[in-house]
């Protein structure tokens, strides 16, 4: 098999990068090593920055991101039993849109085969080879048989544990790491969110979000130990645990509840990869870094690999220009830099860690009452949160 652009992965990094691809007339193949519906199922964050939400529309992909997500102009932040809400189109002229990644992946998919573009599912990459020389090839597993997929460049739209990161020489690559001594449970509940806006609640018992996914099903989160069996919590014991973190003292908001309907625990992690890039292999997505989820930037920094390549890859096959392809890494890991920091910074701020001294949890606490008093303080969390316009 050949084509121009081999990609590993049908996650948003990989799906994306190939429509954009076709927009510009370049042809791609995704290999990946799931069904289709398993791609469709997985569930994960919701949030997508302005500037995403504008690229999904100006490539014809937001017509039902705008018709069933919700428009976001802002956030609660809940801590000491108050809300405090951040004021985004006030603070930044922006917004975000609500609209769970699960369907944007339903969305891709069936926007790349209705144009006739080839996704392979159930072919899994076991091998990327010739990454120095013209010619790189993607070895498959398909159908119980071995094949190739020969290209003039591999993207490995992987995620974290695919084989694309590995597969750059060790000698040129550093990777950055930090874990987290907590988790998130998450919980899919069919019942109508509690209110309108995202809350990040801070609490002494530890951190909770309300999120939300349609008029009838919310999405809920809390902060537990890394270790945590999600079997071990009863539904329950996560509504009254939830209720308690999300408690308001002058007032009687009430945190609906109704049957749970899937539960799963999301580890917390920081990690990049330098560089993003060697020879003609290309590392987009969680292939190449990861952000605990609290500043929702997982998705968003992955569609923005991607943007940022395909242009390279325009502007290469367009007009012989390869300054934006040699650019790829220091440019996307100067954005995945800013959005590590954020990440690290909202986690840092609103979980309870467990080593923390009564200091640290003071610090915390000043802090989050200086970004409810302070407007430039806001201002900085509601710039990065709707997404940095240019980094
Ligand atoms: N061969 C083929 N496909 C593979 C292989 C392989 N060897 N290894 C992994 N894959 C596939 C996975 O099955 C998955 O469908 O690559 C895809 C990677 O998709 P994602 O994990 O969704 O990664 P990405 O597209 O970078 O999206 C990042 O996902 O984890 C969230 O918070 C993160 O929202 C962010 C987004
Ligand atoms: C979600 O809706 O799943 C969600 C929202 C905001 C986050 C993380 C997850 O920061």
């Amino acid at each position: 098999m050949r084509t121009t652009v081999g990609i590993i992965g049908a996650g948003p990094a990989g799906l994306f990068l190939s429509h954009l691809l076709h927009q510009n007339g370049i042809e791609s193949v995704v290999l990946e090593r799931r069904d289709r519906a398993y791609c469709e199922r997985r569930q994960r964050a919701g949030v997508v920055e302005h500037g995403v939400a504008e690229a999904l529309r100006d490539t014809g992909l937001g017509e039902r991101m705008d018709r069933e997500g919700f428009r976001h102009d802002g956030i609660e932040l809940r801590f000491d039993g108050r809300g405090h809400r951040i004021d985004f189109p006030d603070l930044t002229g922006r917004h975000v849109m609500i609209w769970a990644q699960t369907e944007i992946v339903k969305d891709l998919i069936a926007r790349r085969l209705a144009d006739g573009g080839r996704i392979v599912f159930e072919a899994e990459a076991t091998g990327i080879e010739g990454i120095e020389s013209d010619r790189p090839r993607i070895r498959f597993a398909s159908g119980g048989a071995e094949d190739v997929l020969e290209c003039d460049y591999v993207v490995a739209c992987d995620g974290f544990h695919g084989i694309g990161r590995t597969s750059l020489p060790e000698e040129v690559v550093r990777t950055y790491d930090k874990v987290y001594p907590f988790a998130w449970l998450g919980i899919l509940a069919d019942v109508p969110p509690s209110c309108d806006e995202l809350i990040y609640a801070r609490h002494e018992r530890g951190f909770a979000l309300h999120s939300m996914r349609s008029e009838t099903v919310s999405r809920l989160y809390l902060q537990v130990p890394a270790d945590t069996d999600p079997a071990d919590w009863s539904d329950d014991r996560i509504w009254s645990e939830l209720a308690a973190r999300f408690e308001l003292r002058e007032s009687d908001w009430k945190l609906g509840t109704g049957p749970i309907t899937d539960k799963s625990l999301t580890p917390m992690r920081s990690f990049v990869t330098e560089p993003m890039r060697h020879g003609r292999l290309f590392l987009a997505g969680d292939a190449a870094h990861i952000v605990p989820p609290t500043g929702a930037k997982g998705l968003n920094l992955a569609m923005r690999d991607v943007m940022l390549l395909a242009e390279g890859l325009r502007s290469w096959y367009g007009t012989g220009d390869g300054a934006g392809l040699d650019a790829y890494s220091d440019t996307a890991l100067r954005r995945v830099w800013r959005a590590e920091h954020f990440s690290y910074w909202m986690t840092s701020l609103l979980h309870i860690d467990p080593a923390a001294t009564p200091f640290d949890k003071r610090l915390q606490q000043s802090y989050l009452e200086h970004i409810a008093a302070c407007r430039p303080a806001a201002a900085q969390l509601a710039e990065n949160y709707t997404g940095l316009p240019a980094v």
